[in-house]
């Protein structure tokens, strides 16, 4: 089933939006009261991070009961609630399904843990390990109880790989997809759905830390368009988007083409990856620009030419913060968030907001380890020291790195706690709350900028659905790309650096309009120079 191409998402990380009952956690209550500020950005539907009861050994995508809510988070009442407000005000909801693993204490992993053999064929169980490298540091298997036998964890040691070649397993995962689905949910985040095929026979692969043997294999295209007709599939405009692992554009297009009926739409994670120094992400490294603007036009043409669907974001709850990535923002935040936003929002694909991206939030600039919380940092770290790093050069990589940078309390004034809780917040806010929050922002260049192309997306259908190709190929600091829907085409510019940089127009473009730019008075002429982060898009009717 179509979606519709013009709506804009916005992620929420419940556990840390805003708390109404001041335990220092986000809570239901605390989006409801929000609602009709994000009605005021514009967008279409809230993604929310997992709100289920789990031990939170990985922030809830360790889930130990996929049909509740946590009480941390409020009541189903609550839940009930948040769906009924959010229609009142046009915005939908897409829940996180984390179906490739659960928490070890989940039920089924507890009564196969006791014996019961129904159980125990939900999960991958094998005499022996392979080599593979779980994705929160050291080995992916983990002795099962005292049975001699190893289960596979491919994230952290309580994440349980469910057993997908198991039809009780998919019968039990769709009972829970419909579950969400019949409350009133119009979408569903899949997450690392790319893992769950696993192969019959398990081997070693010592390439890429064993990531081919169980990335993207073949079966996994089965069980999506399982799960597919026996969930949503026949929903109108149900919007679906896979996290998609270290995958490729080909399966990608599988994945998201509509005559596939899988998902709608995909997250990837490559362009995510260009300030990796060899590939690591526990390094630092300047972004490489050409690798970025390659991969952009990579994936943008080949999938506009495969009939595929991009998720188009570059926040999320597991990156640190892209303007503490890609721009000089002590110089140039306005004009960095401005032109990063309009670099995907008007490209083709479905546009992902992460909470406080629009107030142009950077990473909070932690003193110190203990600041630190999440579980992938904490191993992380120690496996750096544990390699000969100082503890100076490890923390100086976490400040840069951790997962933690975007998951900070939303800032949504200069009170104490950055106005998301009254009581201990989880994890601390960022030091620059006083002059960065929703009050001093909502009327500045950067929220004001989003809210336009949001609502350009709404009024033109050349950006919801028109074509991609990639332009000005050869610049060493200029993004560029062109839409196309019928007669009408639309040139998109992005400046990525903070130098002026001159550019030949197109003839046929010489006479168009400037639809958006994040400067006043731009003219555009046979030549324009490009100011800082500027960026600049030029309609030709
Ligand atoms: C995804 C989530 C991440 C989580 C992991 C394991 O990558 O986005 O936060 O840790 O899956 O569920």
């Amino acid at each position: 089933m179509a979606i519709d191409k013009r709506k804009v998402v916005y992620q929420i990380y419940p556990k840390s939006f805003k708390d109404t009952t001041g335990n220092g956690v986000g809570d239901l209550q605390g989006i409801i009261q929000q609602l009709p500020y994000l009605k005021e950005l514009g967008i279409d539907m809230i993604w929310l991070n997992p709100f289920y009861p789990s031990p939170q050994r990985d922030n809830g995508y360790d889930i130990s009961d996929y049909t509740a809510v946590n009480p941390d988070f409020g009541t189903m009442a609550d839940f009930e609630e948040m769906i009924a407000t959010g229609q009142e005000l046009g915005i939908d909801f897409m829940l996180d399904m984390v179906l490739n693993h659960c928490s070890t204490d989940h039920e089924w992993f507890q009564k196969a843990l006791a014996g019961d053999q129904y159980y125990q064929d939900f999960f991958i169980l094998r005499d022996k390990p392979t080599d593979w490298v779980s994705k929160f540091g050291g080995n992916a298997w983990a002795p099962f109880g005292d049975t001699g036998k190893y289960y596979l964890h491919l994230f952290d040691v309580t994440q349980a790989d469910l057993n997908w070649r198991n039809p009780a397993v998919r019968k039990e995962l769709f009972k829970i997809v419909n579950f969400w689905k019949d409350k009133g949910v119009k979408g569903f985040r899949f997450d690392v759905i790319n893992l769950i095929g696993k192969e019959e026979v398990l081997e070693d692969c010592p390439i890429n830390d064993g990531k081919p043997a169980y990335t993207d294999r073949p079966i996994t295209h089965d069980y999506l368009q399982m799960m597919n007709h026996a969930t949503f599939g026949a929903e109108e405009g149900f919007m679906t988007v896979g996290e998609m692992s270290s995958t490729t554009i080909e399966n990608c297009i599988l994945y998201t083409a509509p005559d596939r009926e899988e998902l709608a739409m995909a997250f990837n994670f490559h362009h995510l990856k260009v300030d990796y120094k060899d590939g690591q992400k526990w390094s630092i490294m300047d972004f490489d620009f050409e690798e970025l603007k390659s991969l952009f036009h990579t994936w943008g043409e080949g999938m506009s030419e495969g009939n595929g669907w991009n998720a188009l974001f570059y926040n999320n709850h597991d990156q640190p913060r892209a303007l503490n990535r890609f721009v000089d923002v002590k110089n140039f935040r306005n004009e960095g968030a401005t032109m990063l936003a309009a670099s995907i929002h008007l490209s083709r694909g479905t546009p992902y907001i992460y909470m406080g991206e629009e107030i142009g939030m950077i990473d909070p600039d932690y003193d110190s380890m203990d600041d630190y919380v999440d579980v992938e940092s904490l191993n992380a770290y120690q496996i750096m020291l544990d390699e000969g790093k100082t503890p100076e050069e490890a923390f100086a990589i976490i400040q840069a790195k951790s997962r933690d940078n975007s998951r900070t309390p939303m800032q949504w004034d200069a009170s104490k706690n950055a106005g998301f809780t009254t009581g201990t917040p989880w994890l601390k806010a960022g030091k620059s709350y006083p002059e960065i929050n929703v009050e001093t922002e909502k009327e500045g260049p950067i929220f004001t900028f989003y809210q336009e192309l949001i609502r350009l997306r709404k009024e033109m259908p050349i950006i919801a659905e028109g074509d991609y190709t990639a332009a000005y190929t050869d610049s060493d600091s200029v993004y560029a790309f062109e839409r196309h829907l019928g007669e009408q085409k639309l040139l998109v510019l992005n400046n990525f650096f903070a130098k002026e940089v001159e550019l030949t127009i197109p003839a046929e473009y010489v006479d168009g309009q400037v639809l958006i730019s994040n400067y006043a008075d731009t003219r555009i002429a046979n030549t324009i120079t490009l100011k800082p982060y500027q960026t600049l898009a030029i309609l030709k009717d």
